[in-house]
């Protein structure tokens, strides 16, 4: 498997497991299939209420000699109600004890949002706190004491827009190591890629297949079908893989990680394959075409009316 540079030393595995949406019961299993057929990368996180399960299945890979601790690159986030300078360490030490480590690779800020402490999602515009109040170097400084305190090899964060980027880059004392946002070729993203290339932050994108099991509270009328795109399914054609191939591909031949979710073991291997394949110039100019900035996971929950943010905002 290919591996990305991370600033402050180190490498990520350029194709990884998504965990978001693997349900309760299904997701252990799949962590040791992924294990069996390769992954070593893992992208998990506290908001997707599963990080205790796969924490008992990497205890138990490890255990029967699968793999070891150290060949495994897993990353988490911290949860929008957890900003607050004395509520992050206890977030990430919670995640740590979840997945059965004593440290996690990379540790992100979920969203540049802040929620009040225990709301999951905002069922009011009083759950959601403004960066003036819990500023986003505030969350910052605290996860950088826990990246020195050895909680976490690599902090970085998700869902960050360039100019958030640059602001945090200005001031912040350890290196973000990476951006984890949504890409995919409706949504290319070309100006982050380059602004984060600019500053050293390796880039992931998530929902690379266009997170088709998205719930139906994120869907949209008229939301395009990623998988269903005759250019995809044209290169898909040309080189003798699937649609989904060409997606993942695309991603890893631009430099940028991705984190595809499936829990089905034939889908699995052939994600894990799809880091291999080459695509040419003239896929990569097809592709190109279909840049439309389009946004399945658009942020709007965020900005209720009453609330502090805006769509516009978060994503510039
Ligand atoms: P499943 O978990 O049943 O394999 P994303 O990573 O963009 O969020 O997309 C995840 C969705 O894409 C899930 O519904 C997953 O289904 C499906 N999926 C994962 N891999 C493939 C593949 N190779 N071909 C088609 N669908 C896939």
């Amino acid at each position: 498997m290919k591996h990305y540079d991370l600033a402050g030393g180190g490498s990520i595995p350029a194709l990884g497991l998504g965990t978001w949406k693997s349900q309760p019961g299904e997701v252990g299993p799949v962590i040791r299939e992924a294990i069996r057929i390769g992954y070593r990368h893992f992208d998990c996180a506290r908001a997707y209420m599963n990080e205790a399960e796969i924490g008992e299945a990497f205890k138990a890979a490890i255990a029967d000699g699968d793999v070891t601790r150290e060949e495994l690159f897993v990353t988490s986030k911290l949860w929008n109600d957890s900003h607050k300078e004395a509520d992050v360490r206890p977030a990430i030490e919670k995640t740590i004890g979840d997945l059965q480590f004593d440290y996690v690779d990379l540790y992100l800020m979920h969203w540049p949002v802040a929620l009040r402490p225990g709301a999951f999602f905002p069922q009011s515009p009083s759950d959601l706190v403004s960066l003036d109040e819990i500023p986003l170097i505030e969350t910052w400084r605290a996860m950088e004491a826990c990246q020195k305190a050895g909680l976490a090899k690599h902090i970085g964060v998700s869902n960050f827009n360039a100019q958030k980027i640059d602001d945090l880059a200005d001031q912040a004392e350890v290196p973000i190591a990476a951006n984890q946002v949504e890409m995919h070729p409706y949504l290319a993203q070309d100006d982050l890629v380059s602004r984060c290339a600019a500053r050293g932050v390796h880039m992931t994108a998530y929902s690379p297949l266009g997170s088709p099991d998205r719930p139906d509270t994120l869907r949209k009328s008229g939301d395009p079908d990623l998988l269903a795109h005759p250019v995809i399914g044209g290169i898909a054609s040309k080189h003798s893989v699937t649609s989904a191939q060409v997606l993942l591909a695309w991603a890893v031949n631009r430099g940028t990680s991705v984190i595809p979710k499936s829990v089905n073991p034939e889908r699995l291997k052939q994600n894990f394959a799809a880091a291999l394949l080459a695509l040419d110039d003239a896929d990569v100019a097809a592709i190109a075409e279909i840049d439309a900035g389009y946004r399945y996971i658009d942020g709007a929950f965020w900005a209720q009316e009453g609330s502090p943010y805006t769509v516009e905002d978060l994503w510039g």
